[in-house]
């Protein structure tokens, strides 16, 4: 196995019916797959999007399906959340997991997030497991300890062989939504880091697994970042709701 080059949109609580069936058909239309390469993109809707995506991405096999977020048990009394195997039943491909927004407005803890992993691994969902400090973090010299903790918290009881099925995406909280994206030299540190917490975790299978970066990922910015050795690739919040914007994104993957 070879290690994936990725763009993932999170369209985050974005778009109408209408207007992402228009966003998603807009993209089969206009992308140039001889610029997309051998990039593997992913979009991840609003769970109500979830089955109109798949279905309209039934004959683009380069565009997986993801969703935001799901919840750790298979059914039950849950009011307002979707179980992995709710998500499988519509033929999405994959799930995030751990986005800091999860972490802040709805007190995810790593210990929970480790249990949606297992949930959508049980159902051969692949998984996007976010990571990532706040400013206070970073200003405090405490980001490496603080992705190193919830990097070991999330993911020490899976194995190597889930390791194929699991990506990692390092968002900065600081970057997010906010334009101010980490430098190559902050992101860099922080994936070569990742990479070798992963290693120690999951051996040789470390090598084969993709990590994203996600925040203020733009057009602008992203070939620099994309060229990094050890970033795999971007999870795109604001730019992957405009197509022009997540194309270019896209063509930004070194080839
Ligand atoms: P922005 O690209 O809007 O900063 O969002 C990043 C993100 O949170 C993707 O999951």
């Amino acid at each position: 196995m070879v290690r994936k080059k990725i763009v993932a949109g999170n369209w985050k609580m974005n778009k109408s019916y209408d207007e992402g069936i228009a966003l998603v058909e807009q993209l089969v239309d206009e992308l140039d797959m001889d610029k997309v390469g051998d990039t593997h993109i992913i979009i991840a809707p609003p769970s109500v999007l979830l089955q109109p995506v798949t279905e309209l991405l039934m004959f683009s096999p380069g565009i997986a399906v993801a969703a935001q977020n799901c919840h750790h048990e298979e059914s039950g009394a849950f009011t307002g959340e979707i179980s992995a195997a709710m998500i499988k039943s519509v033929d999405a491909d994959a799930v995030i997991v751990g986005h800091s927004e999860r972490r802040e407005y709805f007190k995810e803890d790593d210990a929970l997030i480790s249990k949606k992993m297992k949930a959508a691994l049980d159902k051969e969902l692949m998984v996007i497991y976010c990571c990532g400090e706040s400013f206070e973090e970073r200003k405090t010299a405490n980001h490496i300890a603080v992705v190193e903790k919830q990097l070991r918290t999330a993911l020490s009881d899976f194995s190597a062989k889930d390791a194929d099925n699991i990506i990692v995406a390092y968002e900065p909280v600081w970057a997010i939504g906010t334009g101010e994206v980490a430098t190559v030299a902050q992101a860099g540190e922080m994936h070569t880091h990742i990479r070798t917490v992963l290693s120690s975790i999951f051996g040789d299978a470390a090598q084969n697994m993709s990590i994203l970066y996600g925040g203020s990922v733009k057009p602008d910015n992203a070939a620099e970042l994309f060229a990094h050795p050890d970033i795999d690739g971007g999870l795109i919040g604001g730019a992957s709701l405009k197509s022009a914007d997540f194309m270019s994104i896209i063509y930004a993957m070194p080839k």
